[in-house]
């Protein structure tokens, strides 16, 4: 569910009227609600709460460290890829002996980094990656922690860009590989394994895919326990899918009721690594209508936003909502919302029924993941403001980049 409201024809969220925030912080800016991420991490922690388990939020789906600082003080881990995430998590005061790290190609620094803070579980996806993670463990002397991430193919039946547990992927261990490599790690003393993670994809709407992948970890984890190994914990991923447009996914109690279902037979401790679900609800947009332009052939809203501030509707033909921020009295036209980029795929929404005329304020619905953070300076355009919302309090927590900061890293050439 959005976090946006209307009172007397004002879009606002929490107690907050978003026309005052355009107009104090400038457009394009990100806004988050509080409440939004609070309730969504506790429907998880709540839904889960009579098994042994641990939300590991995904901090790539927004990792600005005020979101990092409200989930570590709720009690979440984190899900790295990064060092970059590593870093942020520990400057937003998270728990290092909560935190996962992830991902298929991690450099030897970010594991020396990661080794060096005691995290809690490195989820190995290579074999190649379990060997240059014992020559770490050894080097730092210490027994690492370590869960193997397979790649259960199966069809999340999501976008192809977003697809990661099936055999055209890069990501995890095949299913048939997993017990030779398990016998190489009981070879290891400097690693020891504790986990099983899968990951199959992102914006999933159906729990059938989840279920599948499930299966196939459990298969794994009563082989390994037939072979001695003393597996502590299955780690289900991410991917639950949220309401952009039309969609029907699972809630989030139907979600963990069907992982409680499944693992019932097993006193192991259930690890979820949701980032969408937790944060994409929880922000939006705001954006300025700068000109409407009108062809022979349609009717564009040129706004302030561009691709570069919000990548998804170009880069997955994503649908996210629009809606004018003060609801008035204009004509309603089909639009084409586009930024000032110089690219066709510039869009922000397509054929989209509005009243709206220049300089009007619009804000683009269910942006709070993988917004902010899959932005770019493409066209040396600045990065956007975030702006935290917590009932009636308003938080900057990040000011918007300056020409200065655009340019601060370069350097002339010097001449000889
Ligand atoms: N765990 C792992 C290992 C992941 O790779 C991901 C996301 C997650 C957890 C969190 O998944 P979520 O709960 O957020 O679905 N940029 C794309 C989404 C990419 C997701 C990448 N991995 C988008 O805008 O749709």
């Amino acid at each position: 569910m959005s976090c946006l409201h209307y009172k007397q024809n004002e879009l606002y969220i929490e107690n907050v009227n978003l026309k005052k925030i355009a107009e104090e912080f400038g457009t394009p800016c990100y806004v988050y609600s509080h409440a939004a991420i609070r309730n969504n991490w506790q429907a998880f922690d709540q839904a889960l709460h009579s098994f042994s388990h641990r939300i590991c939020y995904a901090v790539k789906a927004n990792s600005n460290i005020a979101i990092l600082n409200i989930l570590a003080k709720l009690g979440s881990g984190f899900d790295i890829v990064s060092v970059g995430e590593l870093e942020r998590v520990i400057a937003a005061g998270g728990n290092p002996q909560q935190i996962i790290f992830s991902g298929v190609g991690k450099r030897e620094n970010e594991m020396e980094r990661a080794a060096e803070l005691d995290i809690f579980c490195f989820n190995v996806e290579s074999e190649p990656e379990l060997e240059r993670l014992a020559l770490i463990a050894t080097k730092h002397n210490k027994i690492l922690n370590i869960a193997l991430r397979i790649n259960p193919d199966v069809n999340p039946q999501t976008h192809s860009h977003i697809t990661t547990g099936t055999k055209e992927n890069k990501f995890g261990i095949a299913a048939e590989d997993v017990i030779p490599i398990c016998q190489e790690i009981a070879t290891m003393p400097q690693l020891k394994l504790i986990g099983l993670a899968c990951h199959i994809g992102s914006q999933i709407t159906e729990l059938h895919p989840f279920l599948l992948a499930m299966d196939h970890l459990i298969r794994l984890y009563q082989k390994l326990k037939r072979m001695g190994f003393n597996i502590h914990h299955m780690n289900i991923g991410g991917g639950l899918g949220i309401i952009y447009d039309h969609e029907h996914p699972p809630s989030i109690t139907d979600y963990a009721t069907a992982i409680k279902e499944k693992f019932k037979h097993d006193s192991l401790e259930i690890i979820v690594e949701p980032g969408r679900s937790i944060i994409g609800n929880a922000g939006v947009l705001l954006t300025r209508v700068e000109y409407i332009k009108q062809t022979h052939h349609k009717n564009f809203a040129i706004v302030d936003a561009g691709m570069n501030d919000l990548l998804r509707p170009a880069l997955y033909n994503a649908w996210q909502t629009i809606l004018p921020i003060i609801q008035h009295q204009a004509e309603t036209k089909c639009y084409d919302i586009v930024g000032p980029v110089c690219e066709s795929a510039d869009f922000l929404g397509i054929n989209r029924e509005l009243a709206i005329k220049a300089h009007d304020l619009l804000a683009i619905d269910t942006v709070g993941a993988y917004g902010f953070c899959m932005s770019s300076n493409y066209n040396s355009r600045c990065r956007a403001a975030e702006i935290l919302i917590d009932d009636h309090h308003i938080h900057l927590i990040r000011r918007r980049e300056t020409i200065a900061d655009l340019i601060g890293l370069e350097k002339l050439k010097t001449d000889a």
